[in-house]
């Protein structure tokens, strides 16, 4: 930790927190742009967004603008009333997305759950006994409720809370047989990212996002897309699932993160077909769809449609120097560049890197044990990018060492 300050931050939390996050040693003060400072005074290019959310970086004039005006005007008001945002973003977001109607919840699992009851509740309609099977994929990550990691596709999320959900089948990533062989008439749903992000970067092929709506309308299932990570620009596109090569609509869409750029907001939007299995009393949020949130949200898509170019351009940019690090440095594997979702894919555990990029000013991550992460904000300059790439350079140029047992 940087200084005094720091260091009570750390102190005070591990007497009172639970300590279920292993936190960096690093305290952040403030931020602006593609920047954060910590208490010292240290800057700190950031790639990684709080995860994929401040995804305009610190301090937008407009998000700053519009939080202000709003939040003297009217903060929250539940559920109980109308309010003028949700649905002008609901409509926003049908039009974005190819769907119908929109539930709002507060984070990215919330909106999980709700689409898991979206599935079950489908099946229930059309058989109460036995349709209520969810099919997921492995390596996926759907979120850390009980409901979410019953669908998440990586033991280590769910081993200690187990039994969680059931009825839930796990195939692997981009097998079109077990796909096949998991459906049957007992099938509600399915849920895919398409692309995976805690599982590295993934995504998930054409072939089986056809097959899967192909056996969703077969077996009157309903097709989920989790675009919580890759959606709302992130991929170059408004949904990562309109970058494919042919057309593929999901039944429900599930987003969070950018969304309200750090406002609590996620969303689930679904065809007139899924939407009717919810009807009134059946789910609810007090929370979800605040005032404050949704006229955030509502900036944020404005100007996501104005970033979409400076995304898939700073993305050629990423894409072209870390082709070139990757063919000067033999621990570096692949190169997976999806708009701004980016994974540099490692011989060897890159939690090393990780620590000493942010010494050198630089935040990233590591996902999945040898995957370095970037989501840098759709605000990011050719210049930032550029000095991004400089100190990967330098950093690479002393690749951590391969673990003992290698
Ligand atoms: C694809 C995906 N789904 C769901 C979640 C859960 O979102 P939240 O942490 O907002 O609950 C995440 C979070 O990383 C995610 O990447």
């Amino acid at each position: 930790m940087e200084t005094d300050i720091a260091a009570q931050i750390q102190e005070r939390e591990q007497r009172h927190l639970l300590q279920n996050y292993a936190r960096y040693p690093l305290a952040l003060d403030r931020g602006k742009g593609s920047y954060l400072w910590d208490f010292k005074g240290k800057r700190y290019l950031d790639l990684i967004t709080g995860i994929g959310v401040n995804a305009l970086g610190h301090g937008h004039p407009r998000i700053l603008k519009a939080i202000r005006e709003q939040s003297a005007r009217l903060i929250h008001c539940s559920n109980l009333y109308y309010h003028e945002f949700q649905g002008k973003l609901a409509e926003r977001l049908c039009k974005m997305s190819g769907l119908d109607r929109v539930f709002f919840s507060n984070s990215g699992a919330e909106s999980v759950e709700g689409a898991i009851k979206m599935m079950r509740a489908h099946g229930h309609r059309i058989d109460p006994l036995s349709k209520f099977e969810i099919i997921t994929l492995d390596n996926s990550f759907h979120g850390r409720t009980c409901g979410a990691i019953s669908v998440t596709g990586n033991p280590k999320y769910r081993k200690d809370f187990e039994p969680l959900l059931p009825g839930v089948r796990f195939v692997p990533a981009n097998d079109i047989r077990a796909l096949e062989s998991a459906f049957s008439e007992r099938t509600a749903g399915v849920i895919i990212e398409v692309i995976q992000g805690e599982g590295g970067i993934y995504p998930v092929g054409l072939p089986l996002l056809k097959k899967a709506r192909q056996l969703c309308d077969q077996f009157d299932a309903l097709l989920v897309f989790d675009e919580i990570q890759c959606g709302i620009g992130r991929a170059g596109v408004h949904f990562a699932y309109q970058s494919l090569e042919e057309r593929i609509l999901p039944d429900v869409m599930v987003t969070a993160k950018p969304i309200a750029v750090g406002l609590p907001l996620g969303a689930v939007a679904a065809n007139e077909r899924a939407a009717a299995a919810i009807t009134a009393g059946m789910h609810g949020s007090t929370f979800g769809g605040g005032v404050l949130a949704t006229r955030v949200a509502l900036e944020v898509m404005d100007l996501i449609d104005e970033l979409l170019p400076n995304i898939r351009a700073r993305s050629d940019q990423f894409k072209d120097g870390l082709e070139k690090l990757k063919s000067k440095h033999g621990f570096i594997t692949d190169v997976r560049v999806f708009g701004l979702m980016i994974g540099i894919e490692l011989d060897r555990p890159g939690k090393q890197l990780v620590t000493d990029a942010m010494n050198a000013g630089l935040l990233i991550n590591c996902t999945h044990d040898t995957v370095l992460r970037f989501l840098p904000p759709f605000t990011i300059s050719e210049r930032e990018v550029a000095s991004a790439l400089r100190i990967l350079g330098k950093l690479f140029t002393k690749p951590p060492a391969l673990p003992e047992s290698q």
